[in-house]
Formats: C-alpha cells, structure tokens, sequence
C-alpha cells in the first residue's frame, strides 16, 4: 500500500493516522475500566498508551503496511481507535476492531465506524473476507457486528488469556459478496 493512502469517511467520522500529541486523548479512554472491561489489554498505564501510539505512528512510514490503526475523529476531537488489518495476504482475510472514549457510546458511531472499515477493508486492502471477535458478555460490541452485517460463525473455546484469566471468544466474519453485489 502507498505512504499516501486515503481513508474513507462517514457521515460524521473521519479517519487519520495517530500523531504523538493524540497520547493524552487516547489514555483518556484506554485507561478507563469501564472501555476496557471486555478487552484483553488495559486499562493502560500511560507508558502502555504511549507505546501504542508510538507503534501506530509509526506505521505509516511502512511501504508495505498490511495493518491500519487509525483514530477516529468527530468535528475535530479524536474519539476512539479503530483497526483493520490483513491476517493473510495469500487468502485475502483480515481482521478488524475497535474502542470509542466512553462520553460518546450510544450514538452509533462504532457502527458507522465499522461500515467505513468494511469499505476500506474490502475495496482498498481487497480483502474478501474480515472477521472480528468479541468476549461472549461484550453485547454492545456483539450488537455492532450484527448491525453491520457480520454473521455468527461460533463460540472460540478458551481463545483469550485476559489478565491472567483464559476465556472464550465469539466469533463473527462477513465477505465480499456480503456487501458488495456481485
Ligand atoms: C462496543 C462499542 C465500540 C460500541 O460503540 P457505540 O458507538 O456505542 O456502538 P453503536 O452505538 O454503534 O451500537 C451499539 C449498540 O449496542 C447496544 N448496546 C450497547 N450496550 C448494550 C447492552 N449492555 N445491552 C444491550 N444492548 C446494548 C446499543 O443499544 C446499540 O444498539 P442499537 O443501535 O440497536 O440500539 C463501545 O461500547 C466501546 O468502545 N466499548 C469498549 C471497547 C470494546 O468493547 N470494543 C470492542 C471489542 S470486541
């Protein structure tokens, strides 16, 4: 992919690489338990914050970039990370997540999120197939999936180590032909 890659935009949401100065709105919510309760990871100390951003700015100086995590911004204000990324070059699939800053749940952003992610995903990576996975109790993150079109695939047994604790993952995938007529 080209250092000059564009990414699409929603409704209300853009999309951009993540910048050093992005480190104090991000910790805001990668350090709050409540965004974090369902994830494998956090709530991030600043150094863990820190690292992450690093790691994302970074990646845009990468020529062959198979993996995007981008900040979510509204009218200006960053409010959430969301990811994409390809999983196998060779099958085409991919992957694909996302966590929004607390204060702005409620109002479909996510899912406009993951619609601009699938567009991303199916028509500039040319993936043909994404998946996502989520904790079993994670039903906002499970609602999203299913408004954004993904279906079901099953129950990942002891897929996750979160905080010491093994636990399940849900499993959901959507393809090409799912929202692209073919
Ligand atoms: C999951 C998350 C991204 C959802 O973001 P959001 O912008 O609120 O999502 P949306 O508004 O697009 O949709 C959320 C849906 O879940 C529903 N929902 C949320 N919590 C719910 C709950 N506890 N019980 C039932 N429904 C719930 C909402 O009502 C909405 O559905 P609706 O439009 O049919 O009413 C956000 O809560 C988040 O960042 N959580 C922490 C990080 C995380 O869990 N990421 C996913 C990891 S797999």
């Amino acid at each position: 992919m080209s250092l000059s890659t564009s990414y699409p935009r929603g409704p209300r949401l853009s999309f951009r690489d993540f910048k050093t100065a992005d480190i104090a709105d991000v910790h805001d919510y990668t350090s709050d338990p409540e965004v974090t309760r369902w994830s494998t990871w956090g709530p991030n100390t600043l150094e863990q914050t820190t690292a992450f951003i690093d790691n994302a700015a970074r990646a845009h100086l990468d020529a062959d970039r198979s993996a995007y995590s981008l900040a979510a911004v509204l009218d200006g204000r960053l409010i959430g990370s969301v990811a994409v990324w390809t999983t196998d070059s060779h099958d085409r699939n991919g992957e694909l997540g996302y966590t929004l800053h607390r204060a702005y749940w409620g109002n479909g952003y996510a899912t406009e999120a993951v619609n601009q992610l699938l567009e991303f995903g199916f028509n500039t990576l040319h993936l043909e197939r994404i998946s996502a996975t989520c904790h079993p109790g994670n039903i906002g993150s499970i609602r999203v999936l299913e408004k954004s079109g993904f279906s079901l695939e099953g129950r990942l047994r002891s897929h996750r180590l979160e905080r010491g604790v093994r636990r399940d993952s849900m499993l959901y995938s959507i393809l090409r032909e799912d929202v692209i007529p073919q």
